[in-house]
């Protein structure tokens, strides 16, 4: 597999800023105005959508607040569901039909594929309803309603008697979520689905196309979807598989429209991100910028460069490191982006904002001190945190850790679920890549980590005469690295535990892990109660901003238009990629850039039937992907991007790398997040995969 290696991955300089970016730096710093509103920027509470309806309809959309969120009939938020607790996915027919990402379907398809029956390699067509295939663990959520339950609480109401009214004798799940730092709390009810199938996935070639090289990328041209199908019971009710169950009729699903995006065409996102801090003061921002990102990105570029190496050399670790390759990748390129986005903006900005802030707060006793007490908290709190961080980094970076902290909780609750996960943890596991990567992650961890080192761990290495005699160590002296001899053990949990008693690596873990990392950069321990007050405080002082709350994996619509941006000087990227740009990357020797014979034959027939768009020298192509200004983060992955008439133009599934600073700080000049046209998803399942009827039961308009 060959990896081109990314500008900013060269390890000697892993922070400095490319000359690209410094470039960007001028134009960019010219348009950007203090922390105020800005467009386009706003996760937005679907229940409070009308305060941000004007502004939207000013921006072209032509529905109501009531066509989103409704109690009362059928709405939009009826067609969209957490999909497994970490992606989103929407409903697009009567019938239950459910698109999401392919990597949010991934789990489920490779879950499914044999030797004989290789549907990551070879794509997965259900011909008829009996062939899609159940997925035992998977389920997906739909918001019934929520409400805002502050009042009720400060009333002396309790939140389990609250969730507990509210789950309807069992129906519905429910949870109380913290808006603005717990100034405001709202009630979620929920309807989950366990009988999930999956209806269709692309070939890899097409749902992953690109892969790792053009992930956080654009131009970009991944067919990035895939189907499923929610079965319910004959009241249309959520229920265990069955071969009884119907499909689920949803009381709403969006129209599909086959009329295509221009740039300037107004765009909503409806889904469930994960987690943002957008009002972390600027100690946090520099906190992230100087030391967290920079040690975290270097420590994965040491991790990668040696599995990379591993992978190069030999075909066995290149198939089992595939998924743990990715997975490191993925965040390892989000920070770096986020890093020079970051860098760009600089916090000069925000600090005149605080300092504007200071100002007003001097004369009001409740708040003046707040940003005082939390640069003093900060101050004390980020080491406790950049600790953790680089525990997890460098310590927890070493397989052998995981395998061990499996084994313990085993050894704690032993099940027949959690030692199928561990014997699949071995069987992509290669101590040999491990060691190196161990020795690597001391090293780092010694250079990373404040000075003294804590003892216990200076008498280790002292021991050893040194890391690499501690890193071998680690391995010689242990009893759980091959699994034909911890396999004996899974039957004999007392010896499994007595072994985990003399586990080196355990101990290690045992001298720098302090117990779960806050959620972000508000939640440290010093820091957290301070900023309850602050946040009700700017919301006092700045009452022009309109305020949203980050993000925490609820429910939320995000607004903007399709539009390029300006990459660096005189180059503009546009927001639309084609097929033909598919065919200019198409290289079979480059795995990520083997795209199916298929769609080559396609492509020199220029066969698209209705998917054709014309190009500007008189041709024909397919649209393929497209950006837009909408505000997302992870877990908007597979969220529906839907036009100015609610019908689905698009699915979410990444940003450009440098729009992820925009979980800190949105900056519109060049936030973009990428989604692939729905006509391409429609044209792939149609002239790809051959499965023309799934479009029949689509309401495309
Ligand atoms: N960057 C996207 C996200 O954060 C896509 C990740 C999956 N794709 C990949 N090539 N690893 O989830
Ligand atoms: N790929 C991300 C996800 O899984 C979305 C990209 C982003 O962070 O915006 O949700």
């Amino acid at each position: 597999m060959k990896r081109p290696l990314n500008p900013t991955s060269r390890r000697k300089r892993p922070c400095r800023m490319p000359r690209i970016a410094a470039a960007i730096l001028l134009t960019a710093l010219t348009a950007i105005a203090a922390p105020k509103a800005r467009a386009d920027e706003g996760m937005w509470l679907p229940s409070l959508i009308g305060k941000r309806i004007d502004d939207m309809r000013a921006k072209g959309f032509r529905l109501t607040a009531e066509d989103i969120y409704s109690v009362n009939k059928a709405s939009m938020k009826d067609a969209v569901v957490l999909f497994n607790g970490g992606c989103t996915g929407e409903l697009i027919s009567p019938e239950g039909l459910l698109v999401t990402n392919h990597h949010c379907g991934y789990g489920a398809i490779q879950g499914h594929s044999t030797v004989e029956h290789d549907y990551l390699t070879h794509g997965f067509w259900a011909r008829d309803r009996s062939e899609e295939l159940p997925n035992e663990g998977l389920w997906v959520r739909r918001l019934v309603r929520m409400e805002e339950v502050t009042d009720r609480l400060a009333a002396g109401e309790t939140a389990e008697k609250i969730c507990e009214e509210a789950a309807e004798k069992g129906r519905y799940r429910t949870a109380i979520e913290q808006m603005y730092y717990g100034n405001q709390q709202f009630l979620f009810v929920y309807e989950q689905f366990d009988d999930v199938r999956l209806v269709g996935a692309p070939p890899s070639s097409i749902g992953k196309f690109g892969g790792d090289t053009d992930n956080w990328m654009w131009p970009r041209h991944t067919g990035d979807f895939s189907l499923f199908r929610i079965y319910a019971d004959r009241e249309n009710r959520p229920a265990k598989f069955s071969r009884e169950n119907v499909p689920y009729r949803p009381a709403r699903y969006f129209p599909v429209s086959t009329k295509g995006i221009r740039e300037g065409d107004f765009t909503m996102i409806y889904g469930f991100p994960g987690n943002t801090q957008q009002y972390v003061t600027a100690d946090a921002v520099a906190y992230v910028v100087e030391r967290s990102d920079p040690m975290k990105i270097d420590l994965r570029t040491r991790r990668l460069e040696i599995i990379s190496a591993a992978q190069e050399a030999d075909a066995a670790p290149r198939i089992r490191y595939a998924a743990k390759h990715a997975s490191i990748a993925n965040a390892w390129k989000k920070w770096q982006g986020e890093l020079l986005g970051l860098q760009r903006l600089g916090t000069v900005a925000q600090k005149a904002y605080e300092t504007a802030f200071a100002r007003w707060a001097a004369d009001r006793p409740e708040y003046a001190h707040l940003l005082d007490s939390l640069r003093a908290a900060y101050r004390s709190a980020t080491e406790g945190y950049y600790l953790q961080e680089l525990c997890n980094e460098s310590v927890k970076g070493i397989e052998l850790a995981t395998l061990a902290a499996a084994l313990k909780q085993y050894a704690a609750k032993p099940s027949e679920a959690l030692a199928e996960r561990i014997a699949k943890l071995y069987r992509d596991y290669d101590p040999a890549i491990d060691r190196r990567v161990a020795v690597e992650m001391l090293r780092g961890l010694e250079q990373y980590h404040p000075r003294p080192l804590p003892e216990a761990y200076t008498a280790e290495t002292t021991r050893c005469k040194g890391v690499e005699g501690y890193a071998a160590r680690l391995f010689d002296a242990s009893a759980i690295v091959r699994f034909d001899a911890v396999e004996p053990l899974l039957r004999d949990t007392a010896a499994l535990r007595a072994a985990l008693q003399r586990e080196p690596v355990l101990h290690l873990v045992g001298i720098f892990d302090r117990g779960r990392i806050p959620r972000n950069l508000s939640n440290l321990p010093a820091v957290e109660r301070w900023y309850r007050p602050y946040m009700k405080a700017l919301r006092e002082f700045d009452r022009e901003r309109p305020f949203y709350p980050d993000a925490n994996l609820t429910l939320r619509v995000a607004y903007g238009q399709v539009a390029g941006y300006w990459y660096a000087d005189a180059v503009y990227h546009r927001p639309l990629t084609t097929l033909d740009g598919i065919i200019a990357k198409d290289d079979p020797t480059v795995y990520d850039y083997d795209i199916p014979q298929r769609l080559r034959a396609c492509h020199a027939a220029k066969d698209y039937g209705r998917w054709s768009i014309p190009t500007a020298d008189g041709g024909v192509t397919v649209p393929v992907c497209f950006l837009a200004t909408n505000h997302t983060t992870g877990g908007n992955s597979g969220s529906p991007v839907v036009n100015a008439d609610g019908e689905l133009v698009g699915i979410n599934f990444d940003r450009t790398w440098r729009s992820t600073m925009s979980d800190l700080q949105f900056d519109p000049a060049i936030c973009r997040n990428i989604a692939v046209d729905i006509r391409y998803v429609l044209f792939t399942i149609d002239r790809i995969g051959g499965a023309g009827h799934l479009l029949k039961e689509m309401e495309l308009r």
